[in-house]
């Protein structure tokens, strides 16, 4: 299946999770067998040849960082969210619009010097994924990139990501 007809399965909800927000729900192009391979492959074009791990963020971010890693032999390894993880190599919180919010690295996953690709469904904001290359970079690890299906532009995600190698399959 051609990429642009997988990600035309791209759902828009109205007023989830708040009213007056519009809320893009990949759950449609992942259902489906053909359109999740033509992301999973639109993605793998993108990351760096250098990759040998891929952070795959909680937790939609899991789905495709899975895939990935099966697909093209990267170690994968959880970024969660807190109270998951039996030991945690590092943690850290950033700041929300309304709060924080929290994201932990488990012990012995990322070793000093290993290339690792940050992936996750949706990039908005960007806190989520500054935080997750934060988080490799505490542990000694060289983000390769930032690599995810959605960007929703005008919330400063790549502003948040200034210098850092990002790739998005959508903008909208
Ligand atoms: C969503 C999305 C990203 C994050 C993007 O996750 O999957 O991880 O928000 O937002 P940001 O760029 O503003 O940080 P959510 O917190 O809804 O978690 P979920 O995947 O567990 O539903
Ligand atoms: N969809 C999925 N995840 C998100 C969104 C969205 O519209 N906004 C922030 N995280």
């Amino acid at each position: 299946m051609k990429l642009d007809r997988a990600l035309g399965l791209l759902r828009e909800v109205p007023d989830f999770p708040l009213p007056g927000v519009v809320f893009r729900d990949l759950t449609p192009v992942l259902a489906d067998p053909d359109a999740l391979r033509a992301v999973v492959d639109a993605l793998q074009d993108k990351i760096h040849p250098d990759t040998q791990v891929v952070a795959a963020i909680e937790s939609r971010g899991f789905l495709l960082g899975a895939a990935l890693g099966y697909g093209w032999h990267y170690g994968v390894v959880p970024l969660r969210k807190p109270g998951k993880l039996p030991a945690v190599a590092h943690r850290v919180t950033y700041d929300l619009e309304y709060g924080t919010a929290t994201l932990e690295l488990p012990a012995e996953a990322v070793v000093p010097g290993q290339h690792v690709v940050v992936v996750d469904d949706v990039l908005a904001t960007g806190g989520t994924a500054a935080a997750a290359c934060e988080l490799v970079e505490r542990a000694g690890g060289v983000v390769t990139g930032v690599s995810v299906v959605l960007e929703i532009p005008g919330l400063g995600g790549r502003e948040r990501l200034v210098g850092r190698e990002v790739n998005a399959l959508l903008s909208v």
